[in-house]
């Protein structure tokens, strides 16, 4: 039988990835998809880059429109990554009648309503297993794998660059800004890293988790989304002294009210797998009704692991062509048709308890204070360390820091409360919060 033509469009990291591994593994690939699947067509703006990684094997174009124009064509790749160009390509190749298949996260979750509804009015696919947790088939665990649950939380770490960072911050005591920049030389960062550091890629990941568990439409808008730059290392030691680690969460909740969408720094038990995973890697935990706690783990980016998604996505669309399309899985894994309209809680409802440090006067009184601000506010106090003053400012220091970890309370009152502390003349610089979840 013919080999599927793929044309890819976007040959840097991840497509460099995917054109060496398809061909590297060209022979088991197609034992396992029942038909050959070769990229015969490759745009880049940079064509002579691409031309030195494809060789003479496939035809190199600087226009992607050429691509979705070839009638040979069968499934369009689109690894370019953003919203402009990408979202214009892909509307136009499933307009064309092409099955796409894509890593682009950043697309999906904004404008991922529209593209799943023209793909379904076309009966094409838009596969997107690499957009979410680089290597680790997590878009097929919660679509497929997990479907006889009634999902109740995800909480993941689904950014690579943000953990790499953090690990080795934490591990070797090197500056943020030179963990960066290694990030960025091993080809985890985005095109534009602030995504990463300030947690909106992570975010992007979170909102297609939520809607592919609760069956509500992609609605990146609504997410709540705090990065790691406001970190301190001060924060990361007490943390450990306490028994926690802190990490970027992704984190989707049904509750009774709605849904929580959430990306934010999170003190972890160090006792959880989770929060031991280091480096680049990706961990998801997904719980479910019947199934219990899961956990996925592997690599969250680079050329190679991403690759190895992408190309699970063409064998999937490469078997649709000898089974009946209409029997395929939902593009969100709920019919169109059944898709919830439960609402995205905002982030002044949403419970849970916190790590608080307050930098304050060492003088009597202060700690009786803050205690019965929380308590007026009927939030309980789950541990407390106090520095001695010489350990904060040195010999003969008056300031101290106060750290304190609080059982679980509304955010909205847990604001009321922060404000009210902030503005006590003994509290002498902001508080810092960082929220925590004992994933239990
Ligand atoms: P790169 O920047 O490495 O690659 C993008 C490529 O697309 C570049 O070669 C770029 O050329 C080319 N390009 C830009 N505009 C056009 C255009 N109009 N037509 C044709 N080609 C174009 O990005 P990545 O490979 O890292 O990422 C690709 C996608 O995969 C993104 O959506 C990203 O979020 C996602 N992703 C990335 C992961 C990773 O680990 N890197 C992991 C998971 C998902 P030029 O360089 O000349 O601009
Ligand atoms: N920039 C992303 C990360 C790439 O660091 O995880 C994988 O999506």
């Amino acid at each position: 039988m013919k080999a599927i033509q793929v044309g890819l469009l976007g040959i840097g990291t991840v497509g460099s990835g995917v054109f060496n591994v398809l061909k590297r593994n060209q022979a088991e690939i197609r034992r396992r998809a029942g038909r050959g699947i070769e990229i015969t067509m490759v745009a880049d703006l940079d064509a002579a880059r691409a031309q030195a990684v494809v060789g003479h094997s496939a035809k190199v174009v600087k226009d992607a429109r050429e691509v979705i124009a070839n009638p040979d064509i069968d499934i369009v790749v689109e690894l370019i990554g953003g919203y402009g160009i990408a979202r214009q390509l892909v509307m136009e190749a499933i307009a064309a009648g092409k099955h796409v298949v894509t890593a682009n996260k950043a697309l999906l979750a904004v404008h991922g309503t529209e593209i799943f509804a023209a793909a379904h009015a076309q009966g094409v696919m838009v596969a997107f297993e690499a957009a979410v947790a680089g290597g680790i088939p997590i878009i097929k665990s919660l679509r497929e794998g997990l479907s006889a649950n009634r999902i109740e939380w995800i909480a993941g770490i689904i950014n690579g660059t943000t953990n790499f960072i953090l690990s080795e911050m934490r591990d070797k005591g090197l500056d943020f800004d030179v963990v960066l920049k290694e990030a960025q030389r091993l080809g985890y960062a985005e095109a534009d890293p602030t995504f990463d550091i300030e947690g909106v890629d992570a975010a992007h990941k979170a909102t297609i988790m939520s809607a592919i568990a609760f069956g509500v439409p992609v609605q990146f808008d609504r997410a709540y989304v705090e990065g790691i730059t406001k970190l301190s290392a001060v924060d990361i030691g007490y943390a450990e002294q306490l028994g926690y680690r802190i990490k970027l969460l992704g984190i989707t909740k049904r509750t009774d009210q709605g849904i929580e969408l959430r990306v934010h720094p999170t003190l972890v038990p160090a006792r959880r797998l989770i929060a031991n995973v280091e480096g680049a890697m990706n961990a998801v935990m997904v719980q479910g009704d019947a199934v219990g706690t899961t956990l996925y783990y592997g690599k969250g980016a680079g050329s190679e692991p991403t690759a190895s998604a992408v190309i699970a996505d063409l064998v999937d669309v490469t078997r649709l062509h000898t089974v009946d399309a209409a029997h395929r899985v939902p593009h969100l894994a709920f019919q169109p048709d059944a898709m919830s309209d439960e609402p995205i809680l905002p982030m002044s409802e949403v419970v849970t308890s916190y790590y608080l440090r307050l930098r304050v006067a060492d003088q009597a009184g202060v700690l009786a204070k803050v205690a019965s601000l929380l308590a007026g506010a009927g939030i309980s106090i789950d541990a407390m360390i106090q520095r001695e003053a010489s350990a904060v400012g040195g010999q003969g220091s008056t300031q101290t820091d106060l750290i304190l970890l609080t059982h679980g309370v509304r955010e909205g009152t847990m604001n009321g409360v922060v404000a009210q502390m902030q503005s006590l003349p003994t509290v002498l610089a902001p508080i810092v919060r960082i929220r925590k979840e004992e994933l239990a």
